[in-house]
């Protein structure tokens, strides 16, 4: 049988930018995934990709995920609309790079307390965007 927590509807409203811990707990969660891109040997290759100080890539991937899990549109605001799929066509994805940035946001996940039933939901939502810049990049 399933949890309350099971059922918790995380693609409604704000309630994923909540389990998240806000606006905080995105710059906290980008921090260890781009340290996790630092540090594992299956990331070098997409590591490679990004400029050698992260810190304009860091502040930009927190505030596009406050909006794209129902908080404020905080990307926009600041650096002005993005398509995902558009911005990363020009990069040699590849499936290996899909799963290696998978593989950084899951470690990163897997340092926090957030509630299990968020990690797996952002886990599979996110591998959602990432398969379709995969596609993308390939054409
Ligand atoms: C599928 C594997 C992915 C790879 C290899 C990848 C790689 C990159 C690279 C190389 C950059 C440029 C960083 C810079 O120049 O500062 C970037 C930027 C960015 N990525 Fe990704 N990315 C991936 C997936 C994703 C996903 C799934 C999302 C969102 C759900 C995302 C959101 C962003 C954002 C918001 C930026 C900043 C865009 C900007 O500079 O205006 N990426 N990514």
């Amino acid at each position: 049988m399933q949890s309350e927590t099971e059922k918790t509807p995380f693609g409604q409203g704000d309630a994923s930018y909540r389990a998240a811990g806000g606006f905080e707990g995105l710059v906290d969660l980008v921090e260890r995934f781009y340290g996790h891109m630092d540090e594992l040997p299956v990331a070098a290759r997409i590591r490679a990709m990004h400029p050698p100080d992260l810190t304009t890539s860091k502040d930009k991937l927190a505030r596009f995920l406050a909006g794209w899990l129902g908080g404020p549109r905080l990307f926009d605001e600041t650096y002005g609309p993005i398509s995902i799929p558009m911005f990363h066509h020009h990069l040699d994805v590849r499936e290996d790079g899909r799963d290696a940035w998978l593989a950084c946001m899951q470690a990163a996940l897997a340092e926090t307390d957030h509630d299990p039933a968020f990690k797996r939901y952002l886990m599979s939502a996110l591998a959602i965007p990432a398969e379709r810049i995969r596609i993308v990049a390939e054409r």
